[in-house]
């Protein structure tokens, strides 16, 4: 039986937490990475915890020759777990060509070589940039999408379109679950891995550790004039290993074939919202650390509220979070100290 699930993007920050879910849920992770936003160091970090090396293919994900290639030396793979893309709002902005080439190139890829080698499941990692300004709250998966804030929202929202006009098409065979994530944070509990930022942090969590840790002078909350209970955003923040177990979850569905539908779509966060004021809070609070904060501008783009209605991925996938807030900002501060000895 084949029990293999390439896991694209699987040395980066959620890839890496899913691999680790994966094999320990019994299957078989296997990992392409270009390493473009990823660190060697991930692996090192997964066999550690696993004891074990997972087999490992460094190419482009876009390269359609070359995933061939990995699916040849690999006939036992029975899904994919597509995480590979770029994820920076502002960069997309500066660079929009990269954003489509590689995050709709690699779907394009993945989606035409699959069925070549009869590989029929993905699991897409989407994400609640989609909702746009969502009218109410919480959105659930038919609140309907509104106009992307940036290139790199549109495109998630292009890759939903493609997969569903793919599962349309006569002859499909792929089946697909589109996960929309909400905000990951924290780290595996070993601290061998979490997310590794390259240069200055988007997000706000590692800036409020690299904050905490010195490494930067202080955070700057962009606004506190939101309509909001102390006038900053809220979001939802889900710990990065429930997530995982989220697409261990949406890969057995997929493989055991009781999607009711050809492609499904679930939101993958706590269903709480938190302002940033409390995200800041719960860390000194957590970490014992006093974090140097000022208030600054909005920043372009930001939605000012957005968290998920969750009913569904518990009702169907049968998935809920495990971790609160607390916890999980505990854990991305003890990977932050960990980073500090590497
Ligand atoms: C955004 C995307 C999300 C994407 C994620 C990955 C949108 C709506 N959301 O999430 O889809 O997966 O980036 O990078 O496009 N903040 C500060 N100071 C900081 C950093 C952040 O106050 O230095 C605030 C932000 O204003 C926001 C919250 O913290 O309210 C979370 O920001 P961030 O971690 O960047 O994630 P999103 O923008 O929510």
């Amino acid at each position: 039986m084949r029990t293999k699930i390439l896991v694209t993007g699987g040395a980066g920050y959620i890839g890496s937490h899913a691999v680790v879910e994966l094999q320990q849920a019994g299957y078989q992770p296997v990992i392409v990475d270009n390493f473009s936003n990823s660190e060697e160091s991930a692996l090192a970090g997964i066999e550690s915890i696993l004891g074990a090396k997972v087999p490992t293919y460094r190419i482009d994900c876009a390269d359609a020759e070359a995933l061939r290639g990995v699916f040849r030396a690999e006939p036992d793979v029975a899904g994919v777990i597509h995480f590979a893309a770029y994820k920076a709002v502002g960069e997309s902005v500066q660079k929009p060509l990269a954003y489509f080439q590689n995050n709709v190139g690699s779907l394009l890829a993945l989606l035409a070589v699959m069925p070549e080698f009869g590989v029929e499941s993905l699991a897409f990692s989407s994400s609640c940039t989609v909702y746009g300004i969502p009218d109410a709250l919480p959105v659930t998966e038919a609140t309907p999408t509104k106009p992307a804030s940036s290139p790199y929202g549109r495109t998630k929202q292009m890759c939903e379109d493609i997969v569903h006009d793919v599962a349309a098409a006569p002859g499909n065979r792929v089946h697909t679950i589109l996960l929309r994530y909400f905000n990951p944070i924290g780290a595996h509990e070993s601290a061998k891995i979490g997310e590794l930022p390259l240069g200055v942090p988007n997000n706000l969590v590692p800036f409020i550790t690299q904050t905490a840790a010195g490494l930067r002078e202080k955070l700057t909350i962009f606004g506190n004039d939101y309509d909001t209970p102390d006038g900053t955003n809220i979001r939802d923040y889900i710990h990065v290993v429930d997530l995982a177990k989220a697409h261990v979850t949406a890969v057995r569905r997929l493989l055991e074939r009781k999607a009711s539908d050809v492609v499904e779509t679930f939101n993958v966060g706590t269903g709480h919202g938190n302002t940033v004021l409390e995200v800041v809070q719960t860390f000194e609070r957590v970490s014992g650390q006093k974090l140097n904060y000022d208030i600054g501008p909005r920043r372009a783009g930001d939605v000012p509220a957005i968290y998920a209605d969750a009913t569904k991925a518990e009702q169907v996938l049968g998935f809920k979070t495990e971790t609160s807030l607390a916890d999980s900002l505990a854990s991305s501060w003890k990977w932050q100290q960990t980073l500090k000895q590497m």
